[in-house]
């Protein structure tokens, strides 16, 4: 979710107001995900980074997140989102940190759409955390502590980098960078970028597989 100060920048607005539509281009994206065939969504809202940011900008981020969160629960659980927030919790402010709590609980059974939201979040930290926290390292323990491996991973805003976002998991991803500022990101753009995904061919170091005949398949 990249571009929404220079969204406001480039209108003359304060980058506050780019953040206020960044919140409502997030909400247009989770309502239209399920239909472009998206399973589990992360937006990055706050990487552990952006605390370099003005205090002032930091608490008006924070104050949209928990606002988020506190409104869009309802809606979640009636459209069956399940929320969850990762990243640290232990430098978020005592609202924040229960509206994450409550969205958890209230969506917990959803399966229409996995939601995960990345707050206070560094993909390097959560490395680290993952392979702490483990009694034996190996490759697939660490997946699954780590969570599910990135199919698409889209930057709007035009800049070409990860960021620190979901590293491990982005191994191979693949990746779609759109100038479009995240203000102006809507469902079309998603659809577009689902539909390139599609396109690719994912090889994983592999050869490609050539396409079979029907009699091949046939004689089998
Ligand atoms: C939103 O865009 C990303 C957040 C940290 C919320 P930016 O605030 O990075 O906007 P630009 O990159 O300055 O345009
Ligand atoms: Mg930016």
């Amino acid at each position: 979710m990249d571009g929404n100060g220079r969204w406001a920048a480039g209108r003359g607005f304060p980058r506050l107001l780019g953040h206020r539509a960044g919140v409502q281009a997030a909400r247009r994206i989770v309502e239209a995900a399920p239909a472009a065939g998206v399973g589990i969504l992360t937006l990055f809202a706050f990487s552990s980074d952006n605390w370099r940011r003005p205090a002032a900008e930091v608490e008006a981020l924070m104050g949209l997140l928990a606002r988020y969160l506190e409104t869009e629960t309802p809606r979640c659980v009636e459209e069956g989102v399940r929320v969850q927030v990762i990243g640290r919790r232990d430098r978020l402010a005592g609202r924040l940190c229960a509206a994450i709590l409550d969205a958890e609980k209230a969506t917990a059974t959803g399966s229409r759409l996995w939601l995960r939201i990345a707050v206070d979040y560094s993909a390097r930290d959560s490395i680290l955390a993952a392979a702490a926290a483990l009694p034996e390292l190996s490759r697939d323990a660490l997946a699954s502590a780590i969570g599910p491996a990135v199919d698409l991973l889209i930057r709007t805003g035009g800049e070409r980098r990860l960021s620190d976002f979901l590293l491990w998991e982005s191994a191979y991803a693949e990746l779609v960078f759109t100038r479009t500022m995240w203000p102006d990101f809507g469902p079309a753009d998603l659809t577009a970028a689902v539909r390139e995904f599609r396109g690719r061919e994912r090889r994983y170091g592999a050869i490609p597989t050539p396409p079979r005949l029907r009699t091949e398949a046939w004689l089998d």
